[in-house]
């Protein structure tokens, strides 16, 4: 018996877009996991591990981490049970080599599935990003006035107090736009030309977003 093609898919934009508030809605829509290269390395430096480590002194500066590390890490995740699937992966990849080693990683399934790019401009990923707070237990991610608790500062679902993300400092956050504009927003190119990019507009409210990529993704054959 021939195995299904696994669906992989790619969030694409500036930080702050709303990749991965889109990306968890669409994990659970599709039942598919969200791989989220910065969560996976916030959850190592909570752990305190060695990759966690070497991670922070690039986050802390808003700059990528080096590709050998995160590749690694890719690859190790998308080996994992709920990766049967497929996967949608969330701020991976940031550069080409990091996008040669995810079409690698994928050959075997026909590639890439989609690419989908969040159109948002910097003043707003700015007010976005400033006014994102993230529970510390459960992940569940807030804006102060986009998308606020009902109960202020505390998250819904564990009532634990919200922190804002260390590299979500207005100069930190100048870096990282600088970066994606440098390193990652040439993928818009690489994917454009195999035909693979889906742009959205990330200005919508979260919900009217969401319809337009559930259209996208629903029209593509999911395996
Ligand atoms: P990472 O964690 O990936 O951050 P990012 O890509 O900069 O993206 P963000 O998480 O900031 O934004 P988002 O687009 O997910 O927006 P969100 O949905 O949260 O990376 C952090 C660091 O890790 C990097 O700088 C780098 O150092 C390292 N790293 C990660 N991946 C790497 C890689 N592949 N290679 C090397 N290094 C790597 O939304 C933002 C806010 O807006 C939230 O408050 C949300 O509630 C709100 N919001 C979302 N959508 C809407 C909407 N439609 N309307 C109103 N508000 C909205």
């Amino acid at each position: 018996m021939t195995q299904a093609r696994r669906t992989f898919l790619v969030m694409l934009g500036v930080p702050g877009a709303g990749k991965g508030t889109q990306a968890r809605l669409l994990e659970e829509a599709l039942g598919i996991p969200q791989i989220s290269t910065g969560d996976l390395f916030r959850y190592n430096l909570k752990n305190q591990t060695e990759l966690g480590l070497l991670a922070k002194s690039y986050m802390d500066r808003g700059e990528l981490v080096p590709d050998e590390v995160t590749i690694l890490m890719v690859q190790d995740r998308i080996q994992r049970e709920d990766c049967q699937k497929g996967a949608i992966f969330d701020g991976f990849p940031r550069n080409l080599v990091q996008a040669v080693a995810l079409d690698q990683m994928t050959a075997g399934d026909g590639g890439i599935r989609r690419v989908l790019m969040f159109n948002l401009d910097d003043d707003e990923a700015m007010r976005r990003i400033t006014g994102r707070r993230t529970c510390p237990v459960c992940g569940t991610v807030y804006h102060v006035d986009y998308n606020p608790p009902k109960v202020e500062g505390r998250c819904d679902l564990e009532g634990a107090e919200l922190v804002q993300r260390d590299d979500d400092k207005p100069e930190t956050v100048k870096t990282r736009l600088y970066v994606y504009y440098k390193q990652t927003s040439p993928l818009v190119g690489y994917y454009f030309a195999k035909g693979l990019l889906t742009e959205i507009d990330g200005t919508q409210p979260i919900d009217e977003v969401q319809a337009q990529l559930l259209a996208v993704v629903q029209s593509e054959p999911v395996a």
